[in-house]
C-alpha cells in the first residue's frame, strides 16, 4: 500500500519508536490533500490525523469554507507522534526523514491541489530557502522542484497552522502590509479564505 509505509518498522528518525499515523484518503486525485505537521496526543490515540483541538478548529473551518473533509486527503509532514517537548531538533530530523514517504504518497494520492497547513508543511514542500508562512499564505507558489511529476504539477497554497491561531498568533505586525497578523480573528479569516481558495 502506496500510503503509510512508515511505521513500527521505520527506524529512519528520533521518532522511530513513536506510532504512525495513517493519512486520511479516501479517494484517489482529491480536490484537495491538506498537509499538516505531526500528529499530537490525541491523533496517535485515534489513529487519524487531526482529530485533536487543531482538527477541530480544522473541521470548523472547513464547514464554514463550505469543504467537506470527505473530499479532501489529510496528510502530515511527520508521519508519528507526538514530538517530545515540541522539540524543533527532532522535527527537523523527522521532517527530513519523512520527506520521502510524504512525497510519495503525494505523487500515488496525485491530489488536484495542496494546502501546507503551517510552517513545516509548507517548508517541506516549497522550494528550499522559500519564507514563510506570514509572507506567503494565501498565494499561489511554486513547488520544489522534486515534488512534482510531469504528469502532475497541482497548484500549491499554505496557511496558517489551526495550532498557532489556537496560540493566539506570535505577536508580530509583520504581514506583508506591516499588518497585525497576530489578531485570532484575522488569523482564523485567512484559514477560512485560503482553505477555499485552495478547494477551487
Ligand atoms: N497537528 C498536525 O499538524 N497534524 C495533526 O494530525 C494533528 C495536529
Amino acid at each position: 500500500q502506496a500510503f503509510m509505509a512508515a511505521g513500527a518498522d521505520c527506524t529512519n528518525c528520533p521518532l522511530a519508536r513513536n506510532r504512525a499515523v495513517r493519512s486520511e484518503v479516501r479517494q484517489h486525485a482529491p480536490a484537495l490533500a491538506l498537509i499538516g505537521e505531526a500528529p499530537g496526543k490525541r491523533e496517535v490515540m485515534v489513529g487519524r490525523p487531526f482529530v485533536g483541538k487543531s482538527g477541530e478548529l480544522l473541521n470548523y473551518a472547513l464547514k464554514q469554507a463550505g469543504v467537506a473533509r470527505a473530499d479532501v486527503a489529510v496528510l502530515n509532514a511527520i508521519a508519528c507522534g507526538p514530538i517530545p517537548s515540541d522539540n524543533e531538533i527532532v522535527k527537523h530530523a523527522a521532517m527530513r526523514a519523512c520527506r520521502p514517504r510524504l512525497l510519495n504518497e503525494l505523487r500515488a494520492l496525485a491530489p488536484r491541489g495542496i494546502l501546507a497547513v503551517g510552517a513545516k508543511a509548507l517548508a517541506a514542500l516549497a522550494p528550499e530557502g522559500s519564507s514563510g508562512v506570514t509572507a506567503l499564505r494565501g498565494a499561489l507558489l511554486p513547488l520544489a522542484p522534486d515534488v512534482t511529476t510531469p504528469d502532475w504539477v497541482p497548484p500549491f497554497f499554505s496557511t496558517f497552522h489551526p495550532a498557532h491561531i489556537l496560540r493566539g498568533g506570535d505577536g508580530d505586525n509583520d504581514g506583508p502590509e506591516g499588518e497585525d497578523t497576530s489578531s485570532v480573528d484575522l488569523l482564523y479569516y485567512f484559514l477560512l479564505f485560503d482553505l477555499a481558495k485552495a478547494y477551487q
